[in-house]
């Protein structure tokens, strides 16, 4: 029988997921559908239960629903407790759901792919945003990392202070600092690396206000928007010789223990491997968008 998959969202109709996840099929000829199913945020619950009756494995979940799924699970990782957010539902044979957040070990898989093993051991990371997106990446960041410290920066302080309170009461040992985008060379001066979460710079928006003279020279520069591909962040970043790390990355290696999740048994329990070619097969439907 073809094992069924998606991801569930409002509006879906953008999601990259079904392009990842339908090459992974095709590379391991595995005889699975995963599709994109909109729920609006009343009929989320409702939704998933029908999934669930009509044979699905699982699915991704995407905003806004990320919170109502988190409460949907019975067994729960540390990642999405954390974060308090959810962007995996596994159906289980028993009945009960595993709930992860996979965009935590996303970015850190990123980066360690890009800066390799061990570069953020004992290092500086600014982190700039403290929205939903950052609750992932200060989670993988720390959980997964060994930076001497991460400091994170927003607008609103306030908001950077609840998201450390928040991560506290779960990862009692870590290093966070907080502030505003005004600390920024400060924070910036002795970084590592530099990750942006806010909104900013993302198509439609105005790009992020912040003068990288300030950074580290030896600093490397992560946006995880990948619309556009090359943020002006990061066109700042590359013109001023630092390596840079766009938001594919991390999009795509979420999405793999995703997959190794939905098609367990078919992948024997391996990973999907993050290569040039899925990449390439993304950027092409990035562009076909432009
Ligand atoms: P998401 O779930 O995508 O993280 P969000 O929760 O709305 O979205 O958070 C957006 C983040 O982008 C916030 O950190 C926001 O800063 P504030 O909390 O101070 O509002 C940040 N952000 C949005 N536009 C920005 C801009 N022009 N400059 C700096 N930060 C910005």
């Amino acid at each position: 029988m073809t094992a069924k998959a998606g991801v569930i969202g409002w509006p879906v109709e953008h999601s990259l997921s079904p392009l990842l996840h339908g090459h992974w099929l095709d590379a391991y000829g595995i005889d699975g559908r995963y599709e994109k199913i909109a729920a609006a945020p009343e009929a989320f619950a409702a939704t998933i239960r029908d999934l669930r009756q009509r044979g699905f494995r699982g699915v991704n979940v995407t905003v806004p629903h990320k919170e109502a799924a988190f409460a949907l699970g019975e067994t729960v990782n540390q990642a999405a407790r954390s974060t308090g957010a959810a962007n995996l539902l596994v159906f289980k044979p028993d009945g009960g759901i595993g709930v992860d957040n996979t965009d935590a070990t996303g970015l850190f898989d990123s980066l360690q792919q890009e800066l390799g093993p061990l570069a953020l051991d004992g290092k500086n990371i600014v982190l700039l945003g403290a929205g939903g997106a950052a609750r992932g990446a200060a989670f993988g960041l720390q959980a997964f990392g060994h930076a001497a410290r991460i400091t994170i920066l927003n607008r609103h302080k306030a908001r950077a202070d609840q998201l450390v309170a928040h991560m506290r009461a779960h990862l009692p040992d870590a290093n966070f600092t907080t502030g505003t985008l005004e600390d920024w060379p400060a924070a910036a001066a002795d970084a590592r690396l530099a990750v942006n979460t806010t909104s900013a710079g993302m198509k439609g928006n105005p790009p992020l206000d912040l003068d990288l003279g300030a950074l580290n020279k030896s600093a490397a520069v992560c946006d995880i928007v990948y619309s556009p591909l090359e943020t002006p962040l990061l066109k700042d970043a590359k013109a001023r010789g630092h390596q840079t790390i766009d938001g594919l990355g991390m999009l795509m290696h979420q999405a793999a223990p995703s997959f190794q999740a939905f098609f367990f048994a078919e992948m024997q329990g391996r990973m999907p491997e993050v290569t040039p070619r899925l990449r390439q097969t993304l950027v092409k439907a990035l562009q076909a968008r432009d």
